[in-house]
């Protein structure tokens, strides 16, 4: 199972504190800890989370610099936990604009978890869907026919990533209920929810509860009812 995660709030969440933004951001940092941890306790399979999207750029430059330390930060003391669980960790999205000290710890994590073989976690930073679609499709050459499957793999190249599955569940944290631009071709078939609360105060119990709702959604893809949808929790969890 592909879920994704679209990690909103920081920002209201430290405003209703009169705290920085950054505070926020730092609060948010944590919450990705539980999360990860969490979600591989529940065996998903890969989970894509949207750090800093492309138009994030726009921000005033002083966020901006804290959220790249915040990620490398992250990065260099979340290594040794993730070889240690089998998590697998990719970061997607541009490489290009990223300073070289984040570049560095990325190759670092990428390098040392590879061989995870437990939870795929990924985490979008400097990312585009449409970017990316844009890319993949320039790889793809002008006016070649080309496969959805073929599709997706140049999609892969584009993120510097491996081919990842069709997101089945996409959350949202924050209250608003858009996209934002994240993994517009893989959640073709996602199923959504949003969720009011702000990310630095989403746990696992929030989680638990997104993939109860998935479990008892519908999934047709255009066809006739398939059985419901596996549930990752265990039942006496809630
Ligand atoms: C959106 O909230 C959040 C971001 C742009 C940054 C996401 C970053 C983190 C969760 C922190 C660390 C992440 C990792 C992977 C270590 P917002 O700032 O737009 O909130 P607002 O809508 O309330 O202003």
């Amino acid at each position: 199972m592909h879920a994704a995660i679209i990690m909103d709030g920081n920002g209201r969440w430290a405003a209703a504190r009169g705290l920085p933004r950054l505070a926020g951001h730092r609060a948010g940092a944590d919450a990705v800890r539980r999360i990860v941890e969490a979600a591989a306790e529940f065996g998903i399979g890969t989970l894509t989370l949207y750090a800093f999207s492309s138009d994030n750029w726009k921000r005033p430059a002083g966020e901006v610099a804290g959220l790249m330390q915040l990620f490398g930060a992250y990065l260099v003391a979340e290594a040794a936990k993730c070889v240690e669980h089998g998590i697998s960790v990719e970061i997607i999205g541009r490489r290009d604009r990223l300073g070289g000290e984040l570049c560095a710890a990325i190759d670092a994590i990428e390098g040392a978890t590879a061989r995870g073989d437990g939870l795929r976690l990924r985490i979008a930073v400097d990312y585009s869907a449409r970017d990316c679609i844009l890319r993949a499709a320039a790889l793809s050459g002008a006016g070649a026919e080309i496969s959805h499957e073929h599709f997706s793999r140049l999609l892969g190249h584009a993120m510097h990533c491996r081919q990842a599955p069709d997101v089945d569940l996409l959350v949202r944290t924050g209250g608003e209920r858009r996209l934002s631009d994240f993994l517009l071709w893989e959640s073709a078939y996602a199923e959504l929810v949003f969720v009011e609360r702000m990310w630095p105060d989403f746990t696992r119990e929030d989680l638990e509860a997104a993939l109860r709702e998935f479990a008892g959604r519908e999934r047709r893809f255009g066809g006739l009812p398939e059985p419901r949808n596996k549930v990752l929790v265990p039942a006496n969890a809630v």
